[in-house]
């Protein structure tokens, strides 16, 4: 029998089913509410509130807890390739070898761009930030990719989704090759996902480029940290997007647009910039002091999170690579020693513990990044390239939903009542 939750309104009182999930809060299904009561919720910022049905990816955010399709994302992290996570999140289970040889056939097949898509970069400036570019040009595609825009065709949708994951390191890449002035280079198909975007980004036509397997992995891991997560405010823009009917090339570059904001994926960006402002440890207790106070807008990047309240389960891994990475490309960065200082300086601090405020994803993502030979600006884009799986599995998932509607909130109006329009002669 189904659970009921009893609301009482202007005296009445009204009955909402409770429904389920396989781990989790329940929700109160509040669809009729409105039919019901003429009453709306209110919920700025989806605080409580669950916008869709999902099997993909789900958080325990007191405990630290982040799973893909149930596997926890440490084990991914340790165990499986970001080609293996991609194949899971679009298609439920882990792949098995021949499934997994033929996806990535597949998504090997599809890293080229249409040539006239080169074009698009030189109409940036050199300057332009890599994620300007990557909303245009990503944005572009659906110009280029007719054969993969019926949102109706399920085939259609998996082609757009394997041609989105594909063709993103390609995009990257050249928006970074376009910054610093360097040929653009075609993709390899005989290297692995991130060999190939780490050749494409740091090869030069002039010489063979070798790839360090080192950082290869380190790479792939990160991809696998950020593939997806669950309705975060990208993905719920994709969702939005999407469920208009907006082909799919639209709506991921309305992702890429949204995670572009410095509380969101431009947190790994500007946490790097804020340990390199910070240079030293001494100078720590000033930006915590800078943090605490509630007339300074300053807040630390990389710190908080909306659904964790513990240890974000993937700035942990984050941690651990970026030590592996450091010492065996034996590069020695002061940023690394502010970052360590600061989060044992914070965990103490009880503003951070009473706010439950812990390192989130983006905290050391930019120290690997950086070490690797990364532009700040390149970090929000690489992020990008990794959400891109999540965001169409999850796309995928809402327009193959039975009960899926155009998104549409409602608000609580607080503007002027009728009033007639006055000439402007007597205003
Ligand atoms: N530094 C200092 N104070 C903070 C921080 C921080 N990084 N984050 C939250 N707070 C305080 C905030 O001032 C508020 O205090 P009070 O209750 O006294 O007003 C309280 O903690 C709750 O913050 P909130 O802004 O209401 O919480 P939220 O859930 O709306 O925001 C957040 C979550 C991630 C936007 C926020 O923690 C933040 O701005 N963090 C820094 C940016 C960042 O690292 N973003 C990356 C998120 S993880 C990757 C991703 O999903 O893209």
């Amino acid at each position: 029998m189904t659970d009921m939750a009893k609301l009482t309104l202007g005296g009445a009182e009204i009955d909402l089913p409770v429904r389920k999930g396989s781990v989790g809060p329940d929700v109160i299904d509040i669809r009729k509410l409105y039919g019901q009561t003429g009453a709306f919720t209110y919920d700025p910022g989806f605080t409580s509130t669950a916008s869709c049905e999902s099997g993909l990816t789900y958080i325990d955010g007191d405990q630290g807890i982040l799973l893909h399709r149930g596997y926890p994302i440490d084990q991914l992290a340790e165990k499986s390739s970001f080609m293996e996570v991609c194949y899971l999140l679009l298609n439920g289970e882990l792949p098995k070898k021949d499934e997994l040889d033929k996806f990535t056939y597949t998504i090997t097949r599809h890293t080229m761009l249409h040539e006239q898509l080169a074009t698009f970069y030189r109409g940036f400036r050199r300057d332009a930030h890599p994620m300007a570019v990557m909303c245009g040009v990503v944005g572009a595609l659906s110009a280029f990719y007719h054969d993969s825009t019926d949102i109706t065709d399920p085939h259609q949708r998996m082609v757009a989704s394997h041609r989105l994951i594909a063709k993103m390191p390609t995009i990257a890449a050249m928006a970074y090759k376009y910054s610093v002035g360097q040929p653009f280079l075609y993709p390899d198909n005989s290297l692995s996902y991130s060999g190939n975007f780490l050749r494409m980004t740091f090869g030069v036509p002039a010489e063979p480029y070798q790839v360090d397997p080192v950082v290869e992995a380190a790479m792939d891991k990160i991809f696998i940290l950020h593939a997806d997560h669950e309705q975060n405010a990208s993905t719920s823009t994709v969702r939005l997007a999407g469920s208009s009917g907006a082909n799919p090339f639209a709506c991921i570059a309305a992702g890429i647009a949204c995670l572009w904001g410095p509380a969101h994926g431009g947190a790994n960006e500007a946490a790097l910039n804020m340990l390199r402002e910070i240079g030293r440890p001494e100078k720590i207790p000033e930006y915590i002091a800078r943090a605490k106070d509630k007339n300074d807008p300053f807040r630390l990047m990389g710190f908080g999170h909306r659904v964790y309240k513990n240890y974000d389960p993937r700035a942990k891994v984050m941690q651990k690579t970026a030590n592996e990475v450091l010492e065996k490309l034996g590069v020695t960065d002061p940023i690394f020693d502010v970052a360590r200082e600061l989060e044992q300086i914070a965990l103490k601090d009880d503003y951070f513990v009473e706010k439950k405020l812990y390192p989130n994803v983006d905290f050391y993502s930019g120290v690997i990044l950086s070490a690797i030979g990364f532009p700040t600006s390149m970090f929000t884009a690489l992020f990008a390239l990794a959400r891109t799986v999540g965001w169409v599995a999850q796309w995928n998932e809402m327009i193959s939903d039975p009960e899926q509607k155009i998104g549409r909130p409602r608000q609580l109006y607080t503007g002027p009542s009728q009033r007639d329009y006055v000439p402007l002669d007597q205003r």
